[in-house]
């Protein structure tokens, strides 16, 4: 089964519009260079607008082919809620991904399994594809713990989910303690979890399903890691933090995975 390579790029809460502007021209100039290799640019809220013209997007669609992403959304379709962002609002501006379920949503805005669910469904019901993330903490890890807990996550942040639901997601797995640190998951440790997480969505569609969905690893990928994840059989792409600000680390990264 091969899946089509999916790299994405996290900005998280950096940049300022010219630099974001720059970046986002700069990826998409060179967007050749990654082949195959599916990009996805993820900007700050306010910065979606901004990002979506430098890459000439129009509903959705690209010249270069490099797409838009936000890294949060609300999961209601409109109302009071103060400083929330709507589903349908990230299409109406370009984006055709959303981040769901961040360990830094997760541990600090208390986002949880139901609140990812609940997201999840909103986003696919407005057709944005939802790149959800699981993983454990070092605690965790080190206690063993590491399955107990993504599946957790997974099932909880999937469940409910048809099986056409299912293939259309995209799951990070991303280990906490690899988030910025610097210190990458060995390719095996990668692996493993990924086979496992494969495995549970093979057990809440099917098999044929769960060979569809791509997986990316994510936590401290650079161009010189990005090679040896890129070539786990269960390792689909990447989710790219710090190594995402500059074109050349992020387009190496891509490059290891065409
Ligand atoms: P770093 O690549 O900076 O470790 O961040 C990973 C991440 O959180 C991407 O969502």
């Amino acid at each position: 089964m091969s899946r089509k390579k999916i790299v994405a790029g996290n900005w998280k809460m950096n940049l300022d519009r010219v630099k974001a502007t720059e970046l986002a021209q700069a990826v998409a100039g060179r967007h050749a260079e990654a082949g195959s290799v599916e990009l996805v640019l993820c900007p700050p809220a306010a910065y979606l607008t901004t990002v979506g013209t430098a890459l000439g997007l129009v509903h959705a669609v690209s010249p270069s082919g490099v797409t838009l992403g936000a890294q949060n959304m609300h999961d209601k379709a409109s109302g009071a809620f103060t400083g929330e962002i709507a589903p349908a609002m990230l299409v109406d501006v370009g984006c055709s991904f959303v981040i769901l379920g961040h360990s830094e949503r997760r541990t600090l805005f208390g986002e949880t399994d139901g609140m990812v669910n609940a997201k999840t469904k909103a986003a696919l019901a407005v057709g944005l594809t939802p790149i959800v993330c699981v993983g454990e903490t070092l605690e965790e890890r080190e206690a063993n713990r590491t399955q107990a807990v993504v599946t957790t996550q997974i099932n909880g942040s999937l469940a409910g989910l048809s099986a056409a639901d299912l293939e259309k997601i995209v799951i990070a797995y991303e280990p906490v303690w690899a988030i910025g640190t610097g210190k990458v998951a060995s390719p095996q440790q990668a692996q493993e979890v990924h086979a496992i997480i494969r495995g549970l969505l093979g057990a809440l569609a099917s098999p044929a399903v769960a060979a569809k969905v791509r997986i990316q690893y994510g936590g401290s990928v650079k161009p010189d890691n990005a090679a040896d994840l890129a070539a786990q059989p269960d390792i689909d792409g990447a989710l790219v933090g710090g190594a995402s600000l500059k074109a050349d680390d992020f387009l190496g990264i891509a490059r290891a995975f065409a």
